[in-house]
């Protein structure tokens, strides 16, 4: 039941609670292997292929680095929409046809919603979401329960916050319904404009726990055992003064902190805007950089799983 091998990363949400806690103790594993700077060769003679199609820095990188830390090879194609044969009108299921005679492993970022599921569809190796525009950004939603049960011991019962654009955050709509399926109360803090969309809240009040929706930040923080910040989504508006009417709507600072819960986590999938002022990052629960290194551990336990390489 736990053999992941062979599957496809598409939506956080794919997952089962076991399935879940066995990627983090693998994770967990991995990250011990890079704290005692083991050498692991259990990728060798494997290559991962990265195609995105959108700006990014730790999710490709973060990728790379687990894939050359497992020993194994990277082929990327970065700028991908302007670079690959998208550009001359490729499909993505065609792509997949292709890339699955050059890699093990596929991982792609790309602003169409449902764009990992047809690279999928057209290849036979595994592929991973790397973040498919407002959709879904599973990878990322583990990063960030593996680092919530590093912050807080424990993935459940907790208060947790989110806040900003919740409308376009792929990483928000990934992570909300597994902390909901894991037992979490959650409170969404957004412009009204930026609300969490209702097929998220539907899937959320399916799950016996609280979801309680506002716009004001200091009286949600007061009672948040973690706050999950996001950038306002800029490149998804497609009127620029909609964005501007909501741009600096929540900064975190350390007033902002003093006056919550204390010892509240502060979490970030980066980068950040302005939403968390630079001032914040000496808070002993600032874990934001913390969270963006366990991108490592926890790429290098999902391509080994669904590899089958453990
Ligand atoms: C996020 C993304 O791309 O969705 N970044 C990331 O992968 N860490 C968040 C964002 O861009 O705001």
């Amino acid at each position: 039941m736990l053999d992941l091998g062979g599957r496809d990363i598409l939506r956080a949400d794919q997952f089962t609670v076991d399935e879940i806690h066995h990627i983090l103790n693998t994770a967990g594993q991995f990250a011990e292997h890079l704290k005692n700077h083991d050498r692991l060769d259990t990728m060798a003679g494997r290559v991962l292929a990265t195609l995105f199609y959108e700006p990014s820095t730790r999710t490709r990188l973060s990728f790379e680095s687990a894939m050359l830390r497992l020993g194994g090879k990277v082929l990327s194609v970065a700028s991908a929409m302007t670079t690959s044969s998208a550009a001359k009108g490729e499909t993505l299921h065609d792509t997949g046809k292709m890339i699955e005679s050059y890699a093990d492993v596929a991982v792609i970022r790309h602003p169409r919603e449902g764009s990992a599921e047809e690279l999928a569809g057209g290849a036979d190796i595994p592929v991973i979401n790397g973040g498919d525009g407002t959709g879904q950004h599973p990878t990322q939603a583990l990063l960030d329960l593996f680092t919530i049960r590093q912050e807080r011991g424990t993935l459940t019962g907790l208060n947790v916050t989110l806040v900003g654009d919740l409308k376009n955050g792929r990483t928000v709509h990934s992570l909300a319904p597994v902390l909901a399926l894991l037992g979490n109360h959650l409170t969404l803090v957004s412009p009204r404009s930026l609300a969490m969309p209702a097929y998220v809240t539907d899937a959320l009040r399916k799950h016996d726990v609280r979801v309680v929706e506002t716009e004001d930040l200091a009286e949600a923080a007061a009672e948040s055992d973690v706050l999950y910040i996001t950038r306002i989504q800029k490149e998804r508006f497609e009127n620029p003064a909609d964005y501007e009417a909501v741009k600096g709507a929540y900064v975190v600072d350390l007033d902002l902190v003093k006056a919550a819960r204390s010892g509240v986590i502060l979490m970030h999938p980066l980068p950040r805007v302005d939403e968390i002022a630079a001032e914040v990052d000496s808070y002993e629960g600032a874990a934001y950089f913390r969270q963006a290194a366990n991108g490592v551990p926890v790429r290098m336990a999902l391509i080994s799983l669904i590899a089958g390489a453990t």
